[in-house]
């Protein structure tokens, strides 16, 4: 089957690019994928370019333009419905989603720890700080809890005496792997 998806951002957009590089208009197994959207709720955000050099012009929805996180998220559910998408990619979108958002759409995240430990913005940090001899990265299936949906996959590494450098540096590798891998195994 043609695998249509979405992919919502905040900033870097490393992860937009690597599900780019590796999913956007590729054969694998018996799927094709196209990135149908990138939406991204910062005009700035250095993914914006990432995604135009795969010639894909990004939608911006600025949240700080909405009174209310149901009158965003209702936005993002109708340029998602609109394009079509088969599966929501959260890569880096750094925005707490209410049900108007979780009823309507299908969607994974990706989060960089063990989850469930360490769940919200500052789980880098924590789980390198943490007395922890393990970390990793997690994909997920977005429900109404902050992180907390059904987990899909899971990648884990010893922290030995990395730099918290080389451990961020760890942990982004982590997710180029995990996150396009997850994708594939959902539609196989
Ligand atoms: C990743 O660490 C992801 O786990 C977290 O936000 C970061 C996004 O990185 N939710 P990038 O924008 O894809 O480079």
């Amino acid at each position: 089957m043609l695998v249509k998806l979405a992919v919502l951002f905040s900033g870097n957009g490393s992860n937009l690019e690597n599900i780019l590089e590796k999913l956007h208009q590729k054969s694998i197994g018996a799927n094709s994928y196209e990135v149908v959207l990138c939406l991204c709720n910062k005009k700035d955000a250095l993914g914006i370019k990432r995604a135009k050099k795969y010639g894909l012009k990004s939608v911006i929805v600025e949240h700080k333009n909405f009174a209310t996180r149901e009158d965003f998220d209702r936005v993002l559910v109708e340029e998602i419905q609109k394009s079509g998408a088969d599966l929501t990619i959260l890569a880096g979108f750094m925005r707490i989603l209410s049900p108007v958002f979780t009823k309507n759409i299908k969607a994974i995240n990706l989060h960089p720890s063990l989850l469930p430990l360490f769940k919200g913005a500052k789980a880098i940090k924590e789980s390198y700080e943490s007395d922890m001899q393990v970390a990793g990265v997690s994909v997920h299936w977005v429900s109404e809890e902050l992180d907390g949906g059904k987990i899909i996959a899971q990648k884990a590494f010893e922290k030995k005496k990395l730099s918290f450098e080389e451990f961020e540096e760890k942990i982004h590798s982590l997710e180029h792997e995990i996150l396009p891998l997850s994708v594939i195994e959902i539609f196989s």
